[in-house]
């Protein structure tokens, strides 16, 4: 699998730890930054990643900051994007089977290295499933969700 990653500064210093795993893994990944632990805005990181995914046919994002929430937010913002907030194996592998999400989201000030290994492990062994799921992921893509909750 061929992922992008971004954090914010309070996800920089998992970054590395993350990427290090998918690639022994013996998957690709590309670091979209930052290049230190200065401050930063997630939604700028988010938008990079959510973009060179929703470019790159097929591939698969790595978001993380404090809480994984401002990030999740705001790559959900991109059309096409459906980025899964996790906290533990269970949530990476329901948000593919179940979302077919195409980014995975995680807070550094909530998971720990060997969570983060076990997210990453049950994403990427996880395919989408489809059948009646589908259904309601075209109605995540097709619609504006709060215009016909009358
Ligand atoms: C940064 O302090 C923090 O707010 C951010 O990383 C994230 O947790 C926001 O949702």
């Amino acid at each position: 699998m061929k992922f992008y990653i971004a954090t914010d500064h309070a996800g920089y210093a998992l970054k590395e730890f993350t990427k290090e795993y998918v690639i022994s893994k013996g998957h690709e990944i590309i670091d979209l930054g930052p290049d230190s632990a200065d401050r930063v805005d997630y939604p700028d990181f988010a938008k990079k990643c959510a973009n060179a995914v929703i470019s790159d046919k097929g591939s698969f994002g790595i978001l993380i900051c404090g809480t994984g929430i401002g990030i999740s937010i705001s790559a959900n913002k991109v059309a096409g994007i459906r980025a899964g907030l996790c906290h533990d194996a269970y949530t990476a592998m329901a948000t593919r089977a179940h979302n077919d999400a195409n980014i995975l989201c995680f807070g550094e000030r909530v998971v720990g290295r060997g969570v983060v290994e076990s997210m990453i492990d049950a994403f990427c062994d996880t395919e989408f499933e489809g059948g009646r799921h589908a259904g309601r992921v075209d109605k995540i893509e097709g619609c504006s969700l709060g215009a016909d909750l009358g």
